[in-house]
């Protein structure tokens, strides 16, 4: 059993100090808003997360877990401090490292023990070594920076700490990455231990490489929409190939989130400033910009919003199973229906509080129907289940004019053919096609 701390109970520092308490560790939070950590206290997590407030609860109940504002709390006495804030995106896309550095600073200030510092935010190549020197400049106790970046996807994210596919693991001390890998034994999950630069490019290239499989699966729909192929078929023929792999070869209306459009852009800025220039990288950012246009201009194709028509905006969050809408292509949708006067309402079964701060005056719904009755435009944002269960006669019912802009391919186009619902998806052949695929 260690004691460790954690700074920041964010999406990452919060999944990261429940699951090592559910392991076994005594794990102290700590976060700056007093506001979330009595929430935390009485139980009750921030964020929608499948499964996280149970464990939350039950390592409270059990007294493995704690949450504080208090540094000393935080930071004193503790084997290990983990380092969990937000590198957001800065003026010209770099990671922004103040919370970073500020927390350095405060676990110098604060400590009273020799420990260990590791980083799991997101950061920069070289953030590892500043951090280690920040401390080093301010203390005589000794704590070794080692870089342990996170893999989970929000919504699996219990799942994904379980079952990861690997934990890295990166210092320049041997001894200090070697006491971090014991911390994971619980898990049983392959260990990759490296250097403290390579850990942390892991993150980056893995994010990039992921969004970069996106952003092509997107370009390859585009051309199916030119020669009339299916982007489904093509994609599970690619994808059976082992050296390709089926996962991240959705087309849609491109990739949201906290992570891939920050973490693109922080890498394309490192490579700059390392005087590199990622062009790869560059154009899958630029086709996901294209990308969230897509279903306008489907829309506009048709002319299909005019001033005062009644449009469904159907799932706000960023996919499904999260109330996260940070860079949700829906922003976009909804600001060029508001632009041309469109009469909008928007739907989503547990993220319209969060859009509300965006778009604090549009009217909001979590009922579908309710979304639907007397639309004459559906625009479909995230693949919710409650969304791809309905059948085409539940639009038709609903919907003044049964008109569907799908950017996440969530009906047999055949199907809603046949039900009377004009269909457009992504990268397949409109109403005309039929899907013939066995599965
Ligand atoms: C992503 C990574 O998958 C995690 O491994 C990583 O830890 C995390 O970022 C992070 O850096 O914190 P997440 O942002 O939760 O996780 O979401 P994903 O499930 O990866 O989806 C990202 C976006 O890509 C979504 O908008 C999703 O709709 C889109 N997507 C995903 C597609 O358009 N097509 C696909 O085939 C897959």
């Amino acid at each position: 059993m260690m004691n460790i701390g954690v700074a920041g109970t964010g999406y990452v520092g919060l999944v990261t100090g429940v699951c090592l308490a559910e392991v076994g560790h005594r794990v102290t939070c700590l976060d700056v808003s007093e506001e979330k950590i009595q929430l935390l206290k009485s139980g009750q997590s921030p964020i929608y997360e499948p499964g996280l407030d149970d464990m939350l609860q039950k390592n409270i109940r059990e007294e493995r877990l704690h949450f504080t504002t208090d540094r000393t709390e935080a930071y004193q006495n503790k084997d290990m401090i983990f380092i969990a804030v937000g590198t957001p995106e800065g003026e010209n896309g770099q990671a922004d490292l103040s919370f970073v550095k500020k927390v350095a600073v405060e676990i110098a200030d604060t400590i009273t023990n020799d420990t260990i510092v590791i980083t799991k935010s997101t950061v920069p190549v070289g953030t590892n070594e500043m951090v280690e020197d920040i401390i080093r400049s301010r203390t005589n106790h000794t704590a070794h920076a080692v870089s342990n970046p996170e893999f989970l996807r929000e919504g699996n994210a219990i799942h994904d700490a379980f079952h990861g596919d690997r934990i890295v693991i990166g210092g320049n001390y041997e001894p200090a990455v070697e006491k971090v890998a014991a911390l994971y034994t619980p898990f049983d999950i392959p260990v990759v231990q490296t250097d403290t630069k390579s850990a942390e490019l892991i993150k980056y290239a893995s994010n990039a490489f992921l969004a970069t499989k996106i952003s092509f699966i997107n370009e390859i729909a585009n051309i199916c929409e030119f020669t009339g192929a299916n982007v489904e078929a093509v994609a599970k023929g690619m994808g059976l190939d082992k050296r390709i792999g089926t996962q991240f070869l959705k087309a849609g209306i491109g990739f949201g989130g906290s992570c891939f459009p920050k973490d693109t852009k922080a890498l394309t800025s490192m490579s700059a400033e390392a005087g590199y220039e990622f062009r790869m990288l560059n154009a899958v950012l630029e086709v996901n910009e294209l990308q969230h246009n897509k279903l306008m201009d489907k829309a506009n194709e048709y002319s299909a919003i005019q001033k005062g028509t009644k449009a469904a905006v159907l799932g706000l969050a960023f996919k499904p199973n999260t109330d996260d809408t940070r860079e949700s292509p829906a922003i976009r949708i909804i600001e060029e229906l508001k632009h041309k006067g469109a009469e909008i309402i928007a739907y989503d079964p547990i993220a319209t509080d969060k859009m509300k701060a965006v778009f604090p005056d549009l009217t909001y719904t979590d009922s579908l129907e309710e979304a639907l009755n007397g639309a004459e435009a559906a625009f479909i944002i995230t693949d919710w289940a409650q969304i791809k269960e309905q059948a085409p006669a539940f639009f038709t019912s609903h919907m003044k004019r049964p008109l569907i802009f799908d950017g996440r391919n969530c009906f047999d186009p055949g199907d809603m053919l046949d039900g009377g619902v004009h269909y457009h998806s992504i990268g397949r052949s409109g109403n005309s096609f039929r899907m013939t695929m066995s599965t």
